[in-house]
């Protein structure tokens, strides 16, 4: 009996525990814990957990203070109890925060039955320098000549005295070109490629860093070294560098805080010293040079002698804005050991990293002074097997190191990397081991969001290959590719992959920051260059499609994330962009030369006539300038902006007639025959309702007549699947993303890949190359079919007029071809899931949805009343709301928690 009571007293405590909501996942300005922002209002970010299902928030509290324990005198903001379900974004609302320092805060919420969480772990943030008087640094550059040839990277250190006691201490770095710091022999956080890519003449990011454990009483020494990064490096073609400046510089400033409240800077100024060491050359195309005889181990270290260093000279203060760092620094990811060390019929060496990666190889090496190992970095090898490197163009893709002779030495790039599977190797001495070589990946580091599996192993390798297109191309801005010569931010490639990109991981500070600088580097007249940050010298132009990236990837950011005021930040470009198109087109509202690009690559076949495939520029300029003005009116409406969602909605119906006056015949025809004009006609909703069943009709004419496939290019290939889908051919999507001879998307897979090509048939089957002229092997364009594959096969959507996830819809769609699609993404409010599984003509469905939203599911059932809910039939499934019969769907309502639905088809 004794036994029996304390069990029932035992399982009611635990059900108590689980009943309870507890709050967790909390995001300051939407990354964990940051230090350094400039954000004056940050936002705030938690999660709801729950083993209950429906839950939702009805009231928060939030408290912000100076100390972790945040009471009494520290408190600097209590939001006393809010009755709102709000739990993403909510904004500070405290007193002004002061440069430099660190706030912490806590959130308790009240579940919808009015019932309390305990108070959250605390979290916190930590201003960066508000003030440009906050600096008391002076940007500093090597004291000697340059060999303005090679220009070796310059050194800088000084060493200093440390009389009392640390208490903390933050280091805030900045450069012209990119640099790597040391205190004390110890690097300095582990950000890659510092201070990543703005567009430096209008802005120039900071990384703030705790240094207190590195630093050491008495004697200290830090060394900074400098490359020429973006800075100044070759970037693009021809002689086109120094393109931010001719000269590197640093600034640096050490903020130190003593036991007994002192304070102390240490800053770059006229005592340090500098000289060259090992790097002898780097550049962000061709790669580094190294020479460890001319290097030092010791020389960030305080027994260091600099006697022989030159000065420095101190610079002029650089005119551009100081920022914080927005997005998440790049950091080395994940390392790949050689799956294979061979001998090709030329007769060269080539270590094979079994994945098409970018980053940098970190190599082992003995032997003698002198004695000196080259990497040559490339993709793929010929039809051959051969080293084919006619694709990096002018880019070298280099790492040479010339070794000390002192037993074991390791060497890795510093200011460079590189996009390969293999590497070619030269001159390493004795036999080469896997041991010797492993590769390291390099990318912003983004949080994971998304996985996607299926019952097909060709798709999930596709899978694979889009993510790591996305790792490889996300290199502190969206990038087309990461190995020719090029490696710039293509705004069309942006726009195309941004809703397959926000799946995979969380891009929202990604896009925050790079959106800002696509304002900054809009021309006057509102057009939107090429290139992000725009390295593109004496171009002045913008191309349809490309310059849409200014409405698209805001408006993306918006609906995944519920982000209102990335759209209030990037409002004014917006209009500018829309307003410049307006410009041109005029009373005819039609844009004519406005493309540049057209359908980028689309494919066309050489057994079909010179315009198979082809679509009118212009036609597709007036598309997007309809698509554009159709999302500046939709954003005008969410900032409540009422005579601007009048003035762009007129205008969309104007052009809108326009278009189907000059494009459109009364059959649904549309001037270019291409699956593409239909794809973007339908897609931004240009047709006529009548003319819409036609107009699907032809377009999937166009891909049977094809036998199942595609011709589209970098624009219409991201909504193609999307179109279909929403026009009820679903089953002819299904057709084009399983279709596994070229063009497809599996036929890559078929081929080997392991990233997205830049083309469709990059690689013929008979193994010879398309032309080498443009022909990268890790281009994420295409990898925009990723986002059918979340939103579409496994049913994972937002809902627009409920942003950010607040509510869900599930709606998968069901194929012969598949026996199972799962996927799941990460949002603000927790994890969504949807998985189908299908045995003979059973279904099951399960779902998860995270507390604090709703969601609306369509389950593939004729009817309600086969379908159960966890074994229960829907009409009495607890929490569950049965909307009705919805054509091939049966929808239901329903809240937080983990669903399992069985039908039959
Ligand atoms: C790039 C792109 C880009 C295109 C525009 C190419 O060189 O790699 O992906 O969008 O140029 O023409």
């Amino acid at each position: 009996m004794k036994k029996y009571l304390l069990l029932s007293l035992l399982c009611l405590i635990v059900s108590i525990v689980n009943a309870q909501v507890t709050v967790t996942g909390l995001l300051s300005e939407n990354r964990v814990n940051p230090l350094g922002l400039d954000v004056v209002q940050p936002r705030l970010t938690w999660q709801l957990s729950s083993t209950q299902r429906n839950v939702l928030q009805s009231a928060y509290e939030v408290v912000v203070g100076l100390s972790a324990a945040a009471k009494g005198n520290d408190v600097v903001w209590s939001s006393g109890k809010v009755t709102s379900g709000q739990s993403v974004h909510v904004p500070y609302g405290g007193a002004a925060l002061q440069s430099g320092k660190k706030y912490f805060w806590k959130v308790r919420v009240w579940d919808q039955n009015g019932k309390a969480s305990p108070w959250s772990e605390t979290a916190n943030w930590e201003m960066g320098l508000l003030q440009p008087a906050d600096w008391k640094a002076k940007w500093i550059g090597q004291g000697f000549p340059e060999d303005s040839i090679m220009r070796p990277s310059p050194l800088f250190r000084r060493s200093f005295h440390l009389a009392k006691k640390v208490k903390s201490a933050r280091a805030y770095i900045t450069a012209h070109g990119l640099y790597e710091a040391f205190i004390n022999g110890k690097r300095v956080g582990d950000a890659y490629l510092a201070p990543g890519w703005t567009s430096y003449n209008k802005r120039l990011q900071y990384q703030v860093y705790d240094v207190t454990s590195l630093l050491q009483s008495a004697a200290n020494a830090i060394g900074v070294q400098l490359g020429s990064g973006w800075y100044r490096s070759h970037l693009a073609w021809e002689d086109n560098k120094n393109i931010y400046g001719k000269t590197s510089g640093l600034l640096l400033q050490l903020a130190i805080t003593y036991t007994d409240g002192s304070k102390e800077l240490v800053v770059t100024d006229e005592n340090w010293k500098s000289s060259t060491g090992a790097i002898r050359y780097s550049e962000i195309y061709n790669g580094e040079i190294q020479d460890a005889r001319q290097g030092n181990d010791t020389w960030t270290t305080t027994t260091f002698n600099d006697a022989s260093w030159s000065g420095v000279q101190v610079q002029q203060p650089g005119t551009e804005p100081l920022i914080a760092t927005y997005n998440e620094p790049i950091r080395k990811k994940e390392k790949f050991i050689p799956v294979k060390i061979f001998t090709t019929p030329k007769g060269e060496k080539v270590v094979d990293f079994g994945q098409n990666l970018v980053g940098l190889v970190e190599v082992k090496v003995n032997g003698k002074a002198g004695d000196s190992v080259k990497l040559t970095h490339f993709e793929v090898l010929d039809k051959f097997g051969n080293v084919y490197l006619a694709n990096l163009r002018a880019a070298k893709q280099q790492a040479v190191y010339v070794l000390k002779g002192n037993g074991t030495e390791q060497f890795e790039p510093h200011f460079t990397f590189q996009g390969f599977r293999y590497v070619k190797v030269e001159g390493f001495p004795g036999e080469l081991k896997p041991e010797n070589l492993t590769a390291v990946a390099l990318y912003s580091d983004m949080k994971p969001t998304g996985t996607f599996t299926s019952s097909n192993a060709l798709l999930n390798q596709l899978q694979h290959n889009i993510q790591w297109g996305q790792k490889g191309n996300f290199l502190d801005v969206p990038t087309d590719c990461p190995q020719r010569d090029e490696r710039l931010g293509w705004t069309g490639d942006a726009q195309a992959f941004c809703r397959t990109a926000a799946f995979n991981m969380d891009v929202l500070p990604f896009f925050t920051k790079w959106m800002k600088d696509v304002a900054l580097d809009q021309f006057e007249d509102g057009s939107v260059p090429f290139v992000i940050p725009n390295v593109l010298k004496g171009v002045k132009a913008t191309s349809a499609g490309w310059g849409d990236v200014s409405l698209i990837a805001p408006w993306t950011m918006y609906l995944v994330y519920g982000d209102r005021r990335i759209l209030e930040t990037q409002y004014p470009s917006m209009k500018a962009y829309v307003e410049y198109i307006r410009n041109k087109a005029g009373d005819s509202y039609l844009w004519k030369g406005g493309s540049v690009f057209g359908d980028w690559l689309f494919y066309k076949s050489m057994a079909q006539t010179e315009s198979d495939g082809y679509t009118s520029p212009d036609m597709i300029a007036t598309m997007f300038y309809a698509y554009s003005t159709h999302l500046l009116a939709k954003t005008a409406e969410v900032l409540g902006k009422q005579d601007d969602v009048k003035f762009y909605t007129d205008l969309l119906t104007k052009i809108k007639a326009a278009f189907v006056k000059n494009y459109v015949t009364g059959e649904g025809r549309i001037a270019s025959d291409s699956q593409t004009a239909y794809v973007l006609a339908l897609k931004f909703g240009l047709l006529p309702d009548d003319l819409q069943v036609k107009a699907t009709q032809y377009l999937v004419d166009d891909i049977k007549g094809r036998g199942n496939h595609l011709s589209t290019g970098f624009l219409g290939t991201p909504y193609l699947c999307h179109v279909l889908t929403e026009n009820g051919r679903t089953d002819v999507a299904y057709d084009l993303l399983l279709q596994e001879k070229f063009p497809s998307w599996l036929y890559p897979v078929k081929m080997g890949a392991t990233t997205i090509w830049e083309r469709w048939d990059g690689q013929k089957p008979d193994s010879t190359f398309q032309d080498a002229g443009m022909n990268s092997f890790n281009h994420y364009a295409y990898g925009a079919i990723g986002d059918w594959m979340y939103q579409v096969a496994a049913g994972i959507d937002v809902v627009e007029s409920d942003p950010g996830y607040k509510k869900i819809k599930i709606q998968p769609h069901i194929s012969d071809k598949l026996n199972e699609v799962g996927a799941s993404v990460k949002t603000y409010y927790g994890t969504v899931s949807s998985k189908w599984k299908t045995s003979g003509s059973d279904l099951t469905l399960s779902v998860e949805i995270p507390a604090n939203t709703t969601a609306t599911i369509y389950i593939p059932a004729k009817s309600a009343d086969g379908i159960t809910e966890n074994n229960v039939a829907l009409s009495s499934a607890a929490g569950v709301k049965v909307i009705g019969q919805q054509g091939d769907y049966v929808a239901v309502e329903v809240g937080s928690g983990k669903w399992e639905f069985k039908s039959s088809k």
